[in-house]
């Protein structure tokens, strides 16, 4: 079983020419509501690709956050745990995407802030009883550190998306296997865009794995003994909201198979390209079909 630890939010998507200045208005193209977070689409991610799938984490008492439950369930995600916070807001954000599927995102945690050590005491079984955790950082960073001291040092396999980046001078970081930072949050964690000095200086901290993700062109692999890059899949990009989340939600699937890290990279690329040709976060994620056509055809070129 995989448990995602994170954040669920409603996106209001506006297509935009270019983001406004402070004191000025501006047209917009169009608008959209779409269900998202990083820790829900990375679940809903999951479960589309089959797998045994729990999402844990909190709602507000409002209809966003029905929506949010309802559409992870349609992916095949268990959403027995997660909570629904009295007299909350559910997290959400706006999005900007602009004509060539760029964006830029405007963060509000709502219920997503509540999701505390106390809301982990309670889940602390079911995490425990999966074989990979994925994790990301729109919840309280002391909620990932205390979650973090209180695993085992092997089970479950710890994958942490650094989104949005936040310092990791708090956490145990020996006790994350796998650490997938965009360049962006290189950058913020390690001070270079450098892949490889970058990913070396996150290798120091005693994270044992290095994924970084450099969107058209693919995924870099930073280990101890090896740097080797996974070249990306071209495809006409859309709106490349939750490529990322697609990326883990695929490798946590590979990797809970028992695929290589390879592998799962691979199936990370893949799963991420075909999220960038759809609209949306959780709408655009591929379900295990498209992705096993999409890799097999790819094979065969
Ligand atoms: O990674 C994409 C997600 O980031 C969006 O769905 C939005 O909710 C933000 O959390």
């Amino acid at each position: 079983m995989i448990a995602v630890l994170g954040s669920a939010n409603i996106d209001l998507v506006f297509q935009v020419e270019r983001l406004p200045r402070f004191g000025e208005t501006i047209a917009g193209k169009s608008y959209n509501r779409f269900p998202g977070g990083k820790g829900a689409n990375q679940a809903a991610a999951c479960g589309r690709l089959r797998a045994d799938v729990v999402f844990l984490g909190k709602v507000g008492d409002d209809p966003f956050g029905e929506e949010l439950l309802r559409s992870l369930q349609n992916s095949g995600v268990n959403v027995d745990y997660v909570k629904r916070e009295e007299g909350v807001y559910t997290g959400t954000t706006a999005i900007f995407v602009s004509p060539s599927g760029e964006n830029a995102i405007l963060y509000l945690a709502g219920a997503n802030r509540h999701v505390d050590e106390a809301y982990v005491d309670t889940v602390l079984d079911v995490i425990m009883s999966s074989s990979v955790l994925l994790m990301q950082f729109e919840i309280p960073i002391t909620t990932i550190a205390y979650l973090l001291r209180k695993l085992p040092p092997a089970k479950p396999l710890v994958i942490l998306d650094p989104a949005p980046a936040y310092s990791l001078s708090s956490l145990p970081t020996n006790r994350i296997d796998i650490i997938t930072p965009n360049v962006t949050e290189l950058e913020s964690l390690t001070g270079t865009s450098n892949v490889e000095i970058g990913g070396k200086k996150l290798l120091n901290t005693g994270v044992k794995h290095v994924i970084c993700k450099v969107g058209e062109e693919g995924a870099w692999l930073i280990a101890r003994d090896q740097i080797r890059h996974f070249p990306s899949f071209h495809v006409p990009v859309v709106d490349t909201t939750a490529a990322g989340d697609a990326f883990n939600g695929a490798l946590a699937v590979a990797l809970a198979e028992g695929l290589s890290l390879e592998e799962g990279i691979v199936w990370g690329n893949a799963a991420g390209a075909l999220a960038c040709t759809r609209r949306g976060a959780q709408p655009s994620l591929p379900f295990r079909e498209e992705v096993e056509k999409f890799l097999a055809l790819y094979k065969y070129k």
